[in-house]
């Protein structure tokens, strides 16, 4: 059974992301990057087509909205406002994490409910990776994806918040192999994310290794977890020191960049930080398959659908004029040629 407290720290993590400052004090990176300006594009603003197939499932837009919630009431609400928004911008879109209804069945309706309402979106699992050394194994991943007739599963790595957490689970030692064998027995892909510090080349490269289809970088520069954890000390000492960590993590562009220089195939989603249509572009410039957004898509859902369906709107149409404005009419067009580093 899931116990109060695990219910109740979703709920805590919900309201401290709408009611507190949590961003990390680092940038996400991508201000190093401008746009080359093509004055004469020679395509109409109309013909640019955003569309993309993600493992095997056609996206109206390489938007993610990432991995946040589940396990509550209040929760199940903000699923179902972003699973609609996933449905009607055909999007992909994640649950958060979904260890509380593999531990408590009557909670699985506050995850369903994302299919339900998105029965077409590319639809990501999620459970963290350090269950796997806690006594999950492969039948806890395929509960976890058969919950949402999901399409890849998530695992998500985040070693500093469990440190940070007063009930965090901190053993880490030998996950990889237990990383590949969920990869080599779960019949959809793996996903291997970090929560907001980032996963550099080093780790990227021992994860695709080990059988992972993607990496969803989610680096530093936006939602701090530390900060998070921060709000959620009792004791005043160890506040201050979980407040030291507001700078940690590799910024979002820098691990994009230094996985696409060392391993220039790999399927890489770009999450951590990105504030509008301007920083997924250029995370798309850079490689990225899909830009994932979090945090201010989870402010958006908080004023309701109108709000969140016209934030998803701006940022689209962004995206789609800084391709009309570089002269790319198609994704597969639109790479580093159009970037330029400006320090
Ligand atoms: C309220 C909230 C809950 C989250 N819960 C999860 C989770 O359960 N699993 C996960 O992989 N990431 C989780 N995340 C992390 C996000 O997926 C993302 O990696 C991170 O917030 C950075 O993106 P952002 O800067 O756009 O917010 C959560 C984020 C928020 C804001």
């Amino acid at each position: 059974m899931m116990d109060a407290h695990t219910a109740s720290r979703k709920d805590d993590h919900l309201r401290i992301n709408l009611e507190k400052g949590v961003k990390s004090s680092l940038t996400n990176g991508f201000e190093a990057y401008r746009f080359r300006h093509q004055a004469l594009p020679e395509i109409d603003l109309a013909e640019v087509d955003t569309s993309l197939t993600v493992f095997g499932e056609r996206l109206r837009s390489p938007l993610l909205i990432s991995s946040m919630t589940g396990g509550t009431q209040k929760a199940a609400h903000f699923n179902q406002l972003l699973a609609r928004a996933a449905q009607e911008f055909g999007l992909a879109i994640g649950v958060g994490s979904q260890r509380a209804a593999l531990e408590d069945p009557s909670l699985e309706d506050t995850f369903r409910i994302t299919r339900q309402e998105a029965p077409d979106a590319l639809l990501f699992a999620n459970l963290g990776a350090v269950q796997l050394n806690m006594g999950y194994g492969i039948s806890e991943c395929q509960r976890a994806v058969n919950m949402l007739a999901a399409n890849a599963l998530i695992l998500h790595l985040n070693p500093l918040q469990e440190a940070l957490q007063p009930e965090g689970d901190t053993q880490f030692h030998g996950l990889l192999k237990r990383i590949e064998e969920i990869c080599r027995k779960l019949p959809v892909p793996v996903i291997a994310k970090e929560v907001g510090w980032g996963i550099g080349a080093a780790a990227a490269k021992q994860l695709l290794e080990a059988g992972v289809a993607a990496i969803d970088v989610a680096g530093a520069g936006g939602t701090s977890w530390s900060q998070v954890e921060m709000y959620r000390q009792k004791d005043p000492q160890r506040a201050q020191m979980v407040a030291h960590f507001q700078d940690w993590g590799i910024p979002t562009a820098q691990c994009l960049a230094e996985i696409k220089q060392e391993i220039p195939n790999a399927c890489v989603f770009a999450s951590g930080g990105l504030q509008n249509g301007i920083d997924l572009a250029k995370s798309l410039a850079l490689g990225a398959t899909l830009g994932g957004i979090a945090g201010p898509l989870l402010r958006a859902a908080n004023e309701g659908y109108d709000q969140l369906a016209k934030t998803i709107t701006l940022i689209l149409e962004e995206l789609r004029i800084c391709m009309f404005a570089t002269g790319k009419k198609t994704l597969t067009e639109f790479n580093q040629s159009v970037l330029t580093l400006i320090r």
